[in-house]
């Protein structure tokens, strides 16, 4: 299986993403997680976009056409994946079109997350990540059991430098801009699927199950 997580800032790809991987055993692709990785590591990407990151724009075209075409190139990947995070512009969109094409491959369906801003200002001001597992939570809809610490693994919990207010709004036009675009490329294509992202967690994960044809295991 092969598909793409589309949504604005906060919409619960990278969520969604984990239940589908937890589920159905394919690997999740996160380009915001590579390039935290990377800007962590201290690498000279990951410096540079690290820069780009916290302003709330997208790091140009060329830079992650490579990053997910090394990725996918991967042993990891033949049986399927699902990009969260990728592709974010058109320009994108076709490299990935053409890079499915040289491995023989396509993708199965691109499915959209939708949630209205004041939701996503929400969602976005209130995420917590765990600093060693990665593992997500929210001071109100999914608290931890002890503050500031990780259930799964007691490390510390942080906020991402681009979850502050303004870089919020910033992201939010960049989506509009940039990224919106992708649901008529996808629509044209056929392989869009539009799910309402507003709900619990195992609800919405529900949904895109029900739409994309996989049943529950
Ligand atoms: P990235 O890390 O991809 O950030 P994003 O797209 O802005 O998405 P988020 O991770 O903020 O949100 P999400 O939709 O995954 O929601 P989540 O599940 O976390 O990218 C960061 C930056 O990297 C970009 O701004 C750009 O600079 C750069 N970048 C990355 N890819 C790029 C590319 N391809 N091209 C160029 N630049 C690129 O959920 C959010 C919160 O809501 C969590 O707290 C969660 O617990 C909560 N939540 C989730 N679902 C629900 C629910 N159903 N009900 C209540 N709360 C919920
Ligand atoms: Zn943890």
């Amino acid at each position: 299986m092969r598909l793409i997580l589309l949504g604005p800032p906060g919409a619960g790809k990278g969520t969604q993403a984990r239940r589908l991987v937890a589920k159905h055993g394919i690997v999740q692709l996160s380009t915001g997680e590579m390039l935290r990785a990377a800007a962590a590591a201290g690498t000279p990407v990951g410096k540079r976009a690290k820069e780009i990151m916290d302003r709330g724009d997208l790091v140009p075209d060329d830079i992650m056409v490579e990053i997910i075409a090394d990725r996918i190139a991967q042993p990891d990947c033949v049986n399927g994946f699902i990009l969260d995070g990728f592709p974010r512009t058109v320009a994108q969109a076709d490299a990935l079109h053409k890079m499915l094409g040289t491995i023989g491959g396509s993708l199965e369906h691109a499915v959209s997350l939708s949630v209205p801003n004041d939701e996503l200002l929400k969602r976005l001001s209130g995420r917590r990540t765990c600093r060693d597992c990665g593992a997500m939570y929210h001071i109100i809809f999914d608290p931890p059991t002890n503050e500031g610490l990780c259930n799964k693994c007691n490390g510390e919990l942080y906020q991402r430098d681009d979850d502050h207010e303004d870089i919020i709004s910033s992201r939010l036009e960049v989506y509009e801009s940039q990224t919106s675009p992708l649901l008529n490329y996808y629509r044209n294509h056929r392989q869009l699927v539009e799910v309402d992202g507003i709900g619990g967690r195992d609800d919405v994960l529900a949904r895109i199950l029900a739409k994309v044809g996989i049943s529950k295991p």
